[in-house]
């Protein structure tokens, strides 16, 4: 298995959380994952007035994985740390369980307590880039 510093995860999603705008709910969200290259990629949440389209972390997240891989040479996630306003891991929303999926498939490993999780145990049998040959 891949030796993730989730420490330093936690950090990278709090620091990210720092920048969330979340004037609505005020529930800022901090997100940060491990890239296959042993990169930190992060996002956080950002509202909006029409609040059925607010931005999760992991919309950021997932863009900033995208932007900063090298062209051609996408990256995908290994391991993925997410932190409300509150104390211990946050878990990703379905939506954003499927956007995660979509970048690193069912052996992401995601922070949870009592230890990392598959996110093939979050969302089982997902539908995936392989279902639409
Ligand atoms: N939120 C995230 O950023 N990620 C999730 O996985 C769950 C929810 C945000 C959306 C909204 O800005 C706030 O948390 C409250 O729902």
């Amino acid at each position: 298995m891949t030796d993730v510093d989730w420490a330093g995860l936690r950090a990278a999603a709090e620091e990210a959380r720092d920048h969330a705008y979340a004037p609505y709910s005020r529930h800022p969200v901090g997100a940060a994952a491990l890239t296959s290259s042993g990169r930190i990629v992060t996002g956080c949440n950002v509202e909006n007035a029409s609040l059925g389209i607010t931005l999760c972390a992991e919309c950021g997240l997932v863009s900033d994985l995208v932007r900063t891989s090298p062209p051609g040479q996408r990256e995908s996630i290994v391991a993925f740390a997410c932190v409300g306003p509150n104390p211990g891991p946050l878990l990703p929303c379905g939506r954003c369980r499927q956007l995660l999926h979509e970048h690193g498939g069912a052996e992401i490993l995601i922070d949870r307590a009592g230890g990392p999780t598959r996110l093939g145990d979050l969302i089982p049998d997902a539908f995936g880039p392989e279902s639409i040959p």
